[in-house]
């Protein structure tokens, strides 16, 4: 029997209404990646990775990742850090500001946030990792999940070691992308593991990794028992796949593609601004238009402009029947400053 990917399930008191997560992702998990990621069937969106210790400095950049609008729940907002008291005061904003569940990152790869032993550095050390979240468990009343690599070094088997740790520690759930930190993004995704932390822990696993497809989505709950799935770069510019995922198989049309793109640029827009915006797009351009669905010199052409407002005009030339498409969309989202609110772009890359 396949797992049927609209059941409902719980993060702590949390109801999820899909099997379906969008990934958090440091520098494209803006609102509107999650809004869209929501419209297309996911039942949790993550903000980006969020520094414990810009929190704690009352970075203004990094105070713009705590707020949430009014359409987003459920919503986890991620965390990263070293120190349990600083993470436990983050925590607390975290809920203050509104998210439904607190997020830990426990699996970022990237140098600038190991070298603080934050992210994946956390695998090598259960202890602090184990304290980190008996610290947050006692700072909030919000369920707290952890996300995790397998381990530092390739063929680790330490997420077996630190997982069942953490949830003796409180967490509420956990997340498995099943590479070490020292892959980074190569080889693949080994959830046999997944399968072995199903079995160790009674809180539900989430799987992430190498999810493009709804076989390969069914695939990866039947055999590990997961109680979802996570999808990352397969929603790049592709928010059709999450459909594919939930059971609606579709190929955009070039009209349905330029409306969802000029929908994601105007939004972003409204959300960072012309100028972070214009930067921050650029690589959606590639996403989108790429799959050989627009010619590469039309790609280049759209990164080479200097206004959004221009990119737009362009799509919208290349495909004028977007025109209605993005008129009915645009009359679906909601609108207004409680679901525009400004958010900042990670400095970070990847986790
Ligand atoms: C650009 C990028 C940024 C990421 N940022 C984060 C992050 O901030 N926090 C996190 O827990 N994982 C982060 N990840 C990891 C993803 O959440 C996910 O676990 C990983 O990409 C594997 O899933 P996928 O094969 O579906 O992409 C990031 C991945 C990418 C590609």
């Amino acid at each position: 029997m396949p797992v049927d990917l609209r059941e409902s399930w719980f993060v702590g008191s949390v109801e999820i209404p899909t099997r379906l997560v969008l990934a958090p992702m440091a520098g494209v998990s803006v609102q509107a990646f999650r809004r869209q990621g929501r419209r297309f069937g996911a039942g949790l969106v993550c903000s980006e990775m969020v520094s414990c210790a810009g929190i704690e400095h009352r970075n203004e950049r990094t105070l713009g990742y705590l707020r949430v609008a009014a359409d987003e729940h459920p919503l986890a907002i991620q965390l990263f850090g070293s120190d349990p008291d600083t993470m436990g005061e983050a925590a607390r904003m975290v809920e203050a500001a509104g998210a439904d569940i607190v997020d830990l990152n426990f699996g970022c790869p990237v140098r600038k946030v190991t070298k603080t032993g934050a992210g994946a550095t956390l695998l090598d050390d259960p202890d602090r990792a184990a304290r980190i979240v008996a610290s947050i468990v006692a700072a909030v009343e919000l369920p707290v999940s952890v996300k995790l690599r397998r381990g530092l070094r390739d063929g680790s088997r330490d997420c077996l070691e630190v997982g069942p740790r953490l949830v003796e520690a409180g967490a509420a759930s956990l997340t498995l992308h099943p590479r070490s930190a020292q892959q980074m993004y190569t080889g693949s995704a080994d959830h046999t593991l997944t399968a072995e932390l199903v079995d160790l822990v009674d809180v539900p696993v989430v799987a992430s990794g190498d999810i493009t497809s709804r076989a390969r989505a069914e695939a990866v709950l039947e055999t590990t028992r997961a109680s979802a799935v996570m999808v990352g770069r397969g929603a790049q510019g592709n928010p059709w796949v999450l459909g594919e995922i939930m059971g609606d198989e579709h190929e955009p049309s070039r009209e349905e593609l330029v409306a969802e793109l000029v929908l994601f640029v105007r939004e972003t827009v409204r959300e960072l601004g012309e100028r972070r915006a214009s930067s921050f797009l650029k690589k959606f351009y590639g996403w989108y238009l790429g799959r050989g669905r627009f010619p590469r010199p039309f790609k280049q052409e759209l990164v080479q402009l200097d206004s959004t407002a221009e990119v737009e005009r362009r799509l919208l030339a290349a495909a004028p029947g977007a025109i209605d498409l993005l008129e009915r969309l645009e009359s679906e989202i909601p609108t207004g400053a409680e679901v525009t609110l400004e958010l900042p772009i990670s400095v970070y890359g990847g986790g």
